[in-house]
């Protein structure tokens, strides 16, 4: 017909190439200002250097798991009915003790001041800000006492724990003390595992700086005359100081935490010593989840780690059905990995998730503009949640379940 084809640009994990990628080749999608999720990843990739790109976006191995995890989503439908008169206008849910606003909250990421100098702080402040909580991280870049004396709600915790040890201890006591409301106990990095791309750009421990490196930081200068002066970049719940020394030595601290093999009777002990609602972190398995459950657990994250642990596990929403059956009736179940527009969240919830977390999602959003990229991330969700529940003919999220599902065979690719 001589038209010209317009073939849309794929949705790629980057290239697997290191070195300095031009800050010009990452392109917005749209010229209005970012308004989706995706947006924000662009803008992010262009906002950081490579190392600290490869730490938030990528995966173990091939990213298998990774893929998987978006991909799930696309195996569903949602089912619509017209002329109900419906408009969605409840969107609130209960985690632990608290009712949220939406069904999302902030999933612990790890070192977000090297997205953004505000880090943990600012995220949980933007979470505050938009009707949510964060769950903020063992190894977060600013302290669980500096984030419990600056924010105004009480907000969770997430434990790494080294077994039956005095530092897990005292991580458990100190966020006792600092008014944390709930506890989620992260079990599935037993190893640290392999990711490849991470260690190609130089981010492990110690991480390889080359001239090359400090280039690739230094020609984005906003990010970093913020990461020289503020220094935001080693693990502040276990060492105190801020220089590239503290940075690694809170890198080895974390790695040693991590290296600890743990039981169900390590759970035992750090439930017994944990008043609040207790939630196990990294489940898969409905066993392991019911196991849990039977030990006290108030709830249970469904979740592979994003893809950054086992590279084969399952994805997140396909090991939902199977936990939500075993204690859904009993239990909290929270889902997180691939999340990234309102009808995921969506999907999530009739498969009998309470709510989600979103992990990458809001560091993008630090990343590209600080605690008010987060905040907009977390209400693009609202809107996006808003719009197709009533596009859908939905009231209250209260009605969803697996009845406004439908098969689909159409993935979601990228
Ligand atoms: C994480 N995640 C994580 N989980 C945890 O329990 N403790 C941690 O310190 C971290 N650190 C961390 C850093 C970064 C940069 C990412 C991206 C993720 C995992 C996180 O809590 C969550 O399980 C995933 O991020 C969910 O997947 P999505 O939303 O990123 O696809």
């Amino acid at each position: 017909t001589g038209s010209k084809r317009i073939v849309a640009r794929p949705y790629t994990l980057d290239d697997k190439r290191g070195g300095i990628v031009p800050a010009f080749k990452y392109k917005l999608s749209s010229k209005s200002g970012p308004i989706s999720v995706e947006d924000y990843r662009r803008l992010a990739r262009r906002a950081v250097p490579d190392m600290v790109w490869a730490y938030i976006d990528y995966g173990a191995d091939d990213l298998t798991t990774l893929q998987a995890n978006r991909r799930a989503f696309g195996r569903y439908s949602l089912r619509t009915r017209v002329l109900t008169g419906n408009v969605a206008s409840d969107l609130s849910v209960t985690v632990g003790r608290q009712e949220l606003s939406l069904p999302v909250l902030l999933a612990p990421t790890g070192l977000v001041g090297l997205s953004h100098w505000k880090g943990e702080l600012g995220a949980a402040q933007a979470a505050e800000r938009a009707g949510t909580l964060s769950i903020l991280s063992t190894a977060s870049s600013y302290s669980l006492e500096e984030v419990a004396a600056d924010t105004d709600k009480d907000h969770f915790f997430q434990l790494y724990p080294r077994g039956r040890t005095e530092i897990t201890e005292s991580l458990i006591r100190r966020a006792k003390e600092a008014g944390y409301q709930g506890m989620f106990i992260t079990v599935d990095v037993q190893a640290q595992s392999n990711r490849e791309s991470q260690r190609k750009r130089g981010m492990g421990n110690p991480p390889i700086i080359t001239p090359r490196r400090v280039l690739d930081g230094a020609i984005r200068p906003k990010w970093w005359t913020a990461f020289v002066r503020h220094r935001r970049f080693s693990g502040r719940n276990l060492v105190s100081g801020f220089g590239a020394r503290a940075a690694v030595a809170s890198l080895t601290a974390q790695d040693d935490l991590l290296r600890a093999p743990l039981t169900w009777d390590d759970f035992k002990w750090m439930r017994d010593q944990w008043d609040g609602p207790l939630y196990i972190k990294g489940v898969l398995d409905a066993d392991d989840a019911e196991m849990a459950v039977d030990l006290g657990a108030q709830g249970v994250v469904v979740s592979n780690h994003g893809g950054r642990q086992l590279d084969g596990a399952p994805a997140a929403l396909d090991a939902l059905p199977a936990i939500v059956a075993r204690v859904g009736d009993r239990a909290e179940v929270l889902l997180d990995g691939g999340v990234r527009r309102g009808t995921d969240v969506i999907k999530a919830l009739c498969l009998g998730a309470n709510a989600v977390c979103i992990g990458r999602p809001y560091v993008y959003g630090m990343g590209a503009r600080g605690p008010a990229g987060a905040e907009h991330i977390i209400n693009i969700f609202r809107e996006e949640i808003r719009t197709n529940m009533t596009l859908m003919g939905v009231r209250s999220v209260k009605e969803l379940d697996s009845s406004w599902l439908l098969p689909a065979d159409t993935p979601i690719t990228g």
